[in-house]
């Protein structure tokens, strides 16, 4: 195994030198929003120190010198992701508005009543609501693809849910609520040969975070993710998107930036990516996105995995070794993240006492509501890992647990 007290990149982080209620801060609340490394933190600072202006609008050095930092997130995402020829780069402020994007624009002008919407059981209300809208606004028909016990995708199920009036399949790569990773090139493939006209859109949010994405060999219509699950700021998300679907889409919102011409009787746009990209947008946090790609680009991506899975094994193994616990999301393919419930305590109280013990949980429905009415369960408590994490970390939250099975059993 590897040796998981060892952490080259947490000293990256300055938030580890600081304390929650009077004890070292042991954060495993990292499938929620990550924490930033000195890089991002240090570049957002020194843009508003002495760079600061809008982007896209000013002719002055310092406007045009910030449009360009701006513009080469883009390039850095491109790179990051190994995105192919034909596909654009679209900000939005987080994956929601990625989706929402599509299902509005995509969905709004090109899908009708009874026209399906296929999804899964496990998916993050950011991939079920947008879709909602569909079905509330036009009659469009939401089907879930099934999920085993164990928290892996049925594929077989997921086949027997496409039909003729499939239009869209939407499905998260890796689950915010039980870690498992999805095998989302096999499921691009089985639509594909049933019908290649059916749009695929793959929510990356975790994903991105816990392994390499490969969009050129992966190819979905579309691929969103967000930049603060990224060691990156808040207020910016990503939408990767095929350029011909783009230019056929009717643009999401309107205002500046986006357009053309404007006229008392007509309005033209700009081409994509900019058609889609209304308003001042969030330019400090796009470039701080592009400094957490160059850090986490900079690392050895190959040790954090093995760091991440160490974690992972190690918390499961400990984790079992308390009475009256019980794992939820045990797929084969897993990310660094563990829901679970007991038998001895509610969540929230159990994620009380661990915050006087200094350690960040999520406890709650991880807005999953039918992943977890598929289970039964009101919620989980969940810890998840980031490269930053150590063996003590976890440690830490199994004394936690201990005193709260005491205390509350
Ligand atoms: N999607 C985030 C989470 O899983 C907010 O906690």
């Amino acid at each position: 195994m590897n040796d998981i007290d060892k952490n080259p990149w947490r000293a990256d982080f300055p938030i580890f030198d600081t304390e929650m209620n009077g004890k070292p801060l042991v954060y495993l609340d990292t499938a929620s929003s990550a924490q930033k490394p000195r890089a991002v933190i240090e570049k957002m600072t020194a843009l508003m120190n002495s760079g600061y202006s809008n982007v896209h609008r000013g002719l002055y050095k310092i406007s045009q010198e910030l449009s360009e930092k701006f513009e080469q997130t883009r390039s850095k995402i491109k790179e990051f992701l190994n995105i192919p020829e034909g596909y654009d780069v679209i900000f939005t402020r987080n994956s929601t508005e990625a989706i929402n994007l599509v299902a509005q624009s995509y969905g709004g002008a090109f899908l009708q009543a009874e026209d399906e919407i296929l999804l899964t059981e496990m998916e993050h209300h950011a991939n079920i609501v947008p879709w909602h809208f569909l079905r509330e606004r036009q009659g469009a028909v939401l089907r879930f693809a099934p999920i085993t016990q164990e928290g892996a995708l049925d594929l077989a199920g997921l086949a027997a849910l496409l039909s003729p009036q499939t239009r869209i399949v939407s499905l998260v790569h890796v689950s915010n609520a039980l870690g498992t990773v999805n095998p989302v090139e096999e499921v691009i493939r089985l639509v594909r040969r049933f019908n290649p006209d059916i749009k695929i859109l793959i929510d990356g949010s975790q994903a991105v975070v816990h392994g390499s994405v490969d969009l050129s060999s992966l190819r979905s219509d579309f691929y969103v993710f967000t930049g603060h699950k990224l060691y990156g700021p808040s207020g910016v998300g990503v939408l990767i998107a095929r350029h011909d679907l783009l230019e056929a889409m009717p643009p999401y919102q309107g205002g500046g930036d986006m357009i053309e011409t404007v006229h008392q009787e007509v309005v033209t746009y700009k081409p994509a990516p900019h058609k889609f990209e209304a308003g001042t947008p969030a330019i400090l946090e796009v470039i701080g996105l592009g400094a957490a790609i160059d850090y986490v680009s900079s690392l050895d991506r190959a040790a954090v995995f093995v760091h991440e899975r160490a974690l992972l094994s190690y918390a499961t193994e400990q984790i079992k070794l308390i009475d009256g616990i019980k794992i939820y999301g045990q797929a084969p393919e897993k990310a660094g993240i563990i829901s679970f419930i007991t038998e001895w305590a509610h969540g929230a109280d159990i994620a009380m006492i661990l915050d006087q013990c200094g350690v960040a949980v999520r406890v709650g429905h991880h807005c999953c509501m039918p992943l977890m009415q598929r289970y039964g369960l009101e919620g989980t408590v969940r810890a998840s890992f980031g490269l930053y994490n150590t063996k003590n970390d976890i440690d830490r939250l199994m004394e936690g647990l201990q005193k709260a099975k005491r205390l509350l059993e």
